[in-house]
């Protein structure tokens, strides 16, 4: 083995700082956690509050791993990472998706995201990953700072459709049938095809998606649109919010804004069915309201990709940071976010 092939001493935790897997009985203190670590977004202070469950999200995620950094025996510092196989420039690449980075203000720059950060890449690579990959508000100042040192920010951010449900009226979409899983997998790959960051289904892996944590998301949440006989549009609806709220504080004024959101999963069209689509994005947001949620959101991979609906929305946008795969100078069709690794 020449030098250059040497593997890279164990990195040293900080003093004091320990890394260790989550566990159950940890969700308590991981959702306090979370409400004193706020995202400084600006003017803006946003924390997400999790509960009755912290850990809810990360069960849609087959490979996934959420650590825990201590100091002096006290819960400090929380991440996640998710193992998956999304496309880039049309090529797989393994990626850990790292998420939920939380550090609580009085331990911040010491060291304790350095450590959780190399424990899960650490976890990752034993896994076959080849790297990973996050995304960061813009405007998060100091995230950017430390999420952004390895490098690999992309041209263009990653874009969100937020639609508000408020006045969503709408009688609910059909369900799919089962028997359609092939069908529905062949209009989601074919209308997300050349999208980065997609990572294409197979019925087999739809199947085990569904099977995870069936209450939260299964078979039952998949909508589907026939015409003709056969199926021309599918979604899936996710009632995301149900264990997330997000909390929006305005340090200008001390305005305070909760809001609980529904998600759209695994979407897709048939060729010219974007009406149909469009239909059932409506009936999704209908159902969403009457779940209690003010907004439906998904992935916007770019400006007009989704056919417009008669419903208020807005777009918000995150930045894109792959530090061991090189970001395309543009992504013609777009990025497509799975908003279950977010
Ligand atoms: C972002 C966050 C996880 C970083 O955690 P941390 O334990 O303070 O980070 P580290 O001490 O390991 O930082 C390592 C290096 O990253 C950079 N860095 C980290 N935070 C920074 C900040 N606020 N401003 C500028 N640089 C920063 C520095 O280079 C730092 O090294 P230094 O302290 O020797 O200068 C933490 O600030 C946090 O929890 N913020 C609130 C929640 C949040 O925004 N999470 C990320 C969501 S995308």
């Amino acid at each position: 083995m020449s030098s250059s092939e040497r593997p890279l001493p164990p990195r040293r935790n900080p003093p004091g700082v320990t890394v260790r897997e989550a566990r159950p009985e940890d969700n308590a203190a991981l959702i306090a956690l979370e409400l004193a670590s706020p995202l400084v977004l600006g003017a803006e202070r946003v924390v997400y509050d999790r509960s009755p469950d912290f850990f809810s999200r990360h069960r849609l995620q087959p490979m996934r791993r959420v650590v825990v950094a201590e100091l002096g025996g006290e819960i400090v510092g929380v991440a996640a990472a998710a193992l998956h196989t999304p496309l880039v420039e049309r090529r797989p690449h393994r990626l850990a998706y790292i998420s939920h980075a939380r550090v609580r203000a009085d331990a911040q720059r010491r060291g304790v995201a350095g450590a959780f950060s190399a424990a899960l890449l650490a976890w990752a690579k034993e896994h076959g990953a080849e790297g990973s990959y996050w995304f960061i508000a813009p405007s998060n100042e100091g995230s950017i700072a430390f999420g952004g040192r390895g490098g690999g920010r992309w041209p263009a951010d990653a874009t969100f459709r937020r639609i508000d449900v408020s006045r969503a009226d709408a009688a609910p979409a059909p369900p799919l049938a089962p028997a359609r899983i092939e069908e529905a997998v062949g209009l989601i790959n074919a209308t997300h095809a050349g999208q980065d960051l997609f990572e294409p289904p197979t019925a087999a892996s739809m199947a085990a998606r569904l099977r995870l944590d069936p209450a939260q998301y299964g078979i039952d949440h998949l909508r589907g649109a026939v015409a003709g006989g056969r199926l021309v549009a599918v979604a899936g609806l996710w009632d995301s919010g149900a264990c997330m709220e997000e909390v929006r504080t305005d340090t200008r004024s001390g305005d305070v804004t909760r809001s609980r959101a529904a998600s759209v999963l695994d979407w897709g069209w048939a060729l010219g069915e974007e009406p149909a689509f469009r239909d059932l994005l409506t009936a999704l947001a209908a159902e969403a309201r009457s779940l209690g949620r003010a907004a439906l959101t998904l992935s916007e991979p770019a400006p007009g990709a989704l056919p417009g609906i008669a419903l208020p929305s807005s777009v918000f946008a995150l930045s894109l940071f792959t530090p061991t795969v090189p970001p395309p100078v543009s992504s013609p069709r777009g990025v497509f976010v799975d908003l279950v690794y977010l």
